[in-house]
């Protein structure tokens, strides 16, 4: 949806053809649980390759039926960090990838109204007991659980990290680059912008939901209190003073992964922050995506 140049180097957006491919198949409402972990493993293989391309190999002997020769072996040790939920549909993949890769979890869930990354588990022993960590969560929307999993790992000691997800917010882009840009991020796409509940758009939904089949339904419309709690949650991930952003359109009903819409014109809902530096006196308008 983005052009790399306009990301920071530390941010690599896949331009592979399968990946755009196998992302479209994702996104589309239509796709079932089944299908849609199956998709989501592929394009962890592929953006997995990708993310461990700047691997430091040793040489590794070894001797053919006919000859000896020079391999390879990797050299770091490398642990695979999945944000549960929809992170542990990317771990299979990536241990096909990296079979000798340690797994650490970390358990974190946004709470809903604040938009806050809340953690609920986490078993890391005392010291980092690899040198390279690849998080793993299928999206990077506002950036909170994924600065605060970086958060987490450098306090752990490791030095080397990479994220690894499949759609980025420009939101989440900016808050993981302006907290840690000394992270990879390999995505396979970054979309237009958030709704004002965090969610990604176009974006693909739920991922956790949409992987594990835990729908709850269409539920009620938002209220106007919480939809300016929201509100101002986005605007304070993005570190802007709440008020700086305004909700724009009607009420969204609650998430309902399996039909995300956008109403109205993109053109004139969207919003291009942070580029417009979030001054006030700008007209911040939070475009939503309404779910019927
Ligand atoms: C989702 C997703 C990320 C997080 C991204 O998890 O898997 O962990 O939201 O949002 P952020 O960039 O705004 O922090 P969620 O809280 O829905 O938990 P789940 O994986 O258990 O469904
Ligand atoms: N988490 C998701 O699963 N999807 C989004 O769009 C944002 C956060």
């Amino acid at each position: 949806m983005r052009d790399a140049a306009s990301h920071p180097p530390s941010v690599h957006v896949s331009g592979h053809p399968l990946v755009a491919h196998k992302l479209a198949l994702l996104r589309d409402k239509t796709t079932e649980p089944k299908k849609f972990r199956e998709l989501v493993r592929e394009l962890t293989w592929l953006l997995g390759y990708e993310a461990m391309a700047d691997l430091a190999t040793r040489v590794r002997r070894v001797e053919t039926p006919l000859e000896a020769v020079d391999g390879a072996e990797v050299e770091p040790r490398v642990g695979l960090v999945p944000v549960l939920r929809a992170g542990l549909g990317m771990v299979d993949a990536m241990l096909e990838l990296i079979p000798t890769a340690e797994v650490w979890h970390i358990g974190l869930y946004r709470d809903e109204r604040t938009l806050k990354p809340v953690e609920y588990y986490n078993k890391l022993p005392d010291a980092a007991t690899v040198q390279v960590c690849l998080i793993l969560d299928p999206m990077l929307a506002t950036g909170g659980s994924s600065a605060a999993t970086v958060d987490i790992l450098k306090a752990w000691g490791a030095t080397r990290i990479k994220q690894v997800s499949l759609i980025a917010a420009p939101e989440g882009i900016a808050t993981l680059t302006g907290a840690h840009l000394d992270v990879d991020v390999h995505v396979a796409a970054v979309d237009a912008h958030l709704n004002e509940r965090g969610y990604i758009v176009p974006g693909l939904g739920d991922a956790g939901d949409r992987q594990f089949g835990t729908f709850a339904g269409p539920g009620k419309a938002m209220s106007r209190r919480n939809r300016r709690r929201s509100v101002d949650a986005i605007s304070g991930a993005l570190g802007c003073p709440s008020g700086t952003h305004r909700a724009y359109g009607p009420p969204s009903r609650p998430h309902n992964a399996a039909s995300p819409r956008l109403r109205g014109d993109p053109q004139k809902l969207s919003t291009r922050y942070p580029q417009c530096g979030h001054s006030p006196s700008l007209d911040h308008r939070l475009t939503f995506a309404a779910y019927s």
